[in-house]
């Protein structure tokens, strides 16, 4: 399967655009990428064979660009935290320049829909030339990055006609979710008991994101808010940073309206200026180890005026009703997949404010779905 596809190859289903029809298929592609990833009679992680050793290689470094980065930010919170692998990250126009210093053996992690990024491709072979082993992250798999990587992993997303990325963005999270549990058990740091707790959170993904097209309706209510603004701030903390950054991202790609993502606790040093009514926030709260925290850093934007528009879940409806003028309530998952689960909803409210403002939801002005050139 490639992406280039034209559009006219493959129908819309009745949905209104690409983008709309792709959200849609978020649950099915997170279980296929599920299915090859995660063998079902042993619920255990299964990697083809590698050409060098997760379990001694000593740093990942991780590039990519646009959406596809965002997954990379998470995947290192996943591998830092699950696998104990210390993380290099940058934006591959960034990392092609860089010239990092490199321990030889080291892991570069390239993360790309379409494997044909020009700055990807390029971060590839600067990294290659360091004697890097080089794993990509790919949803077009016959593609020039796949023919330069020691190994591919891919995402089982199908054709992404849409020029904003959605569904190879949760299929990339779903592959370097399992990477970080496959990492973390040839380092001897997953004991088994947590690998089958988080095998089990990963498998109810396709289900409990199935259930989340039922908050259709509260999510048109919220992008009528958004849909005002000239701005928007969006805020998330840990794993759910970059998800935040993903929602932000979405909203400029295709409503062209300004957004910008922040650590919710670095707010109080500079964007807390900015807000009052006609800022609002979008924060991704769900009821993780961060929850108490990320509330109280929107309870002090909310003392400045902020109007707070938070997705949260079940576990953290009742306190997040408190604050917020109003909230889209979640299946509660596992801490460690949530960032998979609340990248969906930012999505979709991005969808609807770009069909409320009338924009080209599918083909954004002077974007392109891959950006072969530097
Ligand atoms: C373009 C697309 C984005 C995508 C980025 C990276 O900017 O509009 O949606 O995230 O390229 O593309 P890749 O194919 O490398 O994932």
């Amino acid at each position: 399967q490639r992406t280039t596809l034209t559009a006219g190859a493959i129908g819309k289903d009745g949905y209104r655009h690409y983008m709309e029809k792709e959200l849609h298929e978020h649950p099915l592609v997170i279980g296929q990428t599920l299915q090859r990833m995660i063998d079902p009679a042993t619920r255990r992680v299964v990697l083809p064979e590698l050409p060098f050793d997760l379990a001694t290689v000593p740093r990942a470094v991780m590039t990519a660009c646009g959406s596809a980065f965002y997954a990379a930010m998470v995947g290192r919170y996943w591998l830092e935290e699950v696998a104990r692998l210390p993380v290099d990250i940058d934006v591959a126009s960034e990392m092609r320049y860089r010239n990092p210093p490199l321990t030889p053996g080291s892991l570069g992690l390239l993360i790309s829909q379409s494997g044909e990024t020009a700055d990807t491709l390029a971060a590839l072979r600067a990294l290659r030339e360091k004697s890097v082993h080089i794993l990509s992250v790919l949803n077009v798999e016959h593609s020039s990055m796949a023919r330069e990587s020691d190994v591919v992993l891919g995402t089982v997303a199908g054709p992404e006609i849409s020029v904003a990325s959605t569904k190879a963005f949760t299929a990339q999270l779903t592959v370097l979710a399992c990477l970080a549990i496959a990492t973390a058990r040839s380092r001897g740091v997953l004991d088994p008991l947590k690998e089958e707790e988080l095998v089990s959170a990963l498998l109810d993904l396709p289900s409990r994101t199935a259930e989340i097209f039922k908050q259709g309706e509260a999510i048109r209510n919220m992008a009528k808010i958004v849909a005002e603004a000239r701005d928007v701030l969006y805020l998330g903390r840990g794993s759910l940073f970059p998800i935040a950054m993903e929602g932000a991202l979405k909203l400029k790609e295709i409503s062209y309206i300004h957004a910008e993502a922040y650590a919710a606790g670095e707010m109080k040093h500079g964007p807390i200026s900015l807000i009052d009514r006609s800022v609002p926030i979008v924060a991704t709260l769900p009821s993780t180890a961060l929850f108490d925290k990320t509330l109280s850093n929107l309870q002090e934007a909310k003392a400045r005026g902020g109007r707070l528009l938070i997705f949260t879940d079940t576990e953290g409806a009742e306190r997040v009703s408190k604050i917020a003028e109003q909230s889209v309530v979640l299946p509660h998952v596992h801490d460690f997949v949530s960032p998979i689960l609340q990248a969906i909803p930012v999505q979709m409210l991005a969808y609807e404010v770009a069909v409320l403002k009338g924009t080209d939801v599918d083909q954004p002005r002077n974007l392109a779905k891959s950006v072969t050139v530097e």
